[in-house]
């Protein structure tokens, strides 16, 4: 088995992330490793999910790739351009946008709706008048399935599903062509979770629109991945074609979520859980960081960090019983 680049896919990446890490110090002398060496691609069109426990780095990875934040390390390669981060600002790099978990603490209060789209679209758009600008707010507002008539109401008066609509619209000002979702519809009524999660997806075919989907929700998952990405403690340690991840798994970690929800499909809430408590990113254990979970960890799983290696499933993995050949099954 060679190391490669965890690949989502055979097709030409849109984007392309390279050993990318990000450090957070703490106190004087420590460090978080939040993402840590984390590499993968996603081909245009598709939707790459990331899944793991709370603190394993998902939001951390989703600001990088969008531009909030400046990794430690690392690249971010977009349609062959690598992008240059810049701090403070409160948006996207335009083509790249984010929707966040929650979406009432991500719009201005004071703000009618569709003053904040006129703005976005202004910024994307410099060349075009007023009465264009205000056109493409109107129908900003009707892909999302809102009416042009809400665009005069204040964040407040909507829903939290409507507020997450805004969201979206606010993400299309920019003409986008890849957008990461971090835990979008996770903040909503399960009756609401599923008609945004709908409108993602139609959106991405009308709009050839390609995905960073970030959830710990094994069931939303399933449902709108392309592929699959599986951290733990800020490193990617599985990624491939969704069903291969879920139908054939090969990390143990990957293989511990997925026993705890067996029915996917008809689990309207496949929360992550797992065995054991995550470990701090503060003070990873050595070697494989899952080990002190893990029922197949050896000597050397206690001692040499495992790297990500092509698996006979199609999927990349990185655990040394895997390569090892010694997995139970
Ligand atoms: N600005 C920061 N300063 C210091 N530590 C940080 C910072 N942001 C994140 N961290 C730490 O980095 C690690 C990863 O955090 P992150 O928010 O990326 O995880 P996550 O997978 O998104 O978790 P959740 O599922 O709870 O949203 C955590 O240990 C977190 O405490
Ligand atoms: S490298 Fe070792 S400890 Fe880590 S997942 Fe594989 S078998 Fe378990
Ligand atoms: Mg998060």
């Amino acid at each position: 088995m060679h190391q490669v680049v965890a690949r989502s896919t055979a097709a030409e990446p849109l984007l392309k992330v390279s050993n990318l890490s990000r450090h957070f110090p703490v106190g004087a002398h420590r460090v978080v490793k939040a993402v840590e060496q984390v590499s993968f691609e996603i081909a245009a069109g598709e939707t790459l999910c990331i899944v793991g426990e709370s603190g394993s780095g998902k939001s951390t990875l989703g600001r990088l790739v969008v531009g909030l934040d400046v990794p430690t390390g690392g690249a971010v390669t977009f349609a062959g351009h690598d992008c240059q981060p810049k701090r403070g600002r409160s948006g996207g790099r335009g083509p790249i946008q984010l929707i966040f978990q929650d979406p009432y603490a991500s719009l201005n209060a004071r703000h009618r709706v569709s003053d904040a789209l006129a703005e976005v679209v202004r910024i994307h758009r410099p060349a075009i008048g007023e009465a264009a600008v205000s056109a493409r707010v109107d129908e900003l507002l009707v892909q999302v399935g809102l009416s042009p008539r809400d665009g005069m109401k204040y964040p407040h008066q909507f829903s939290g599903g409507q507020r997450q609509r805004i969201c979206i619209a606010r993400a299309l000002a920019a003409d986008p062509r890849f957008i990461v979702c971090d835990e979008p519809t996770s903040a909503l009524d399960v009756s609401v979770q599923a008609q945004i999660l709908n409108l993602i997806k139609l959106l991405q075919r009308e709009q050839q629109l390609t995905y960073l989907f970030i959830s710990h929700n094994l069931a939303v998952v399933y449902h709108i991945a392309d592929a699959v990405g599986v951290m733990y403690l800020g490193r990617l340690v599985e990624m491939g074609r969704k069903h291969a991840v879920f139908g054939q798994p090969t990390h143990p970690y990957t293989r511990m979520l997925l026993n705890a929800v067996p029915k996917l499909e008809r689990s309207p809430d496949a929360a992550l859980a797992a065995n054991g408590e995550i470990a701090s990113a503060i003070a990873p254990p050595p070697g494989c960081a899952f080990h002190p979970r893990c029922p197949l960890a050896d000597a050397r799983c206690a001692r040499e960090i495992p790297q990500m290696l092509a698996q006979p499933n199609g999927t990349f993995a990185a655990c040394h019983a895997a390569e090892e050949r010694r997995l139970p099954f």
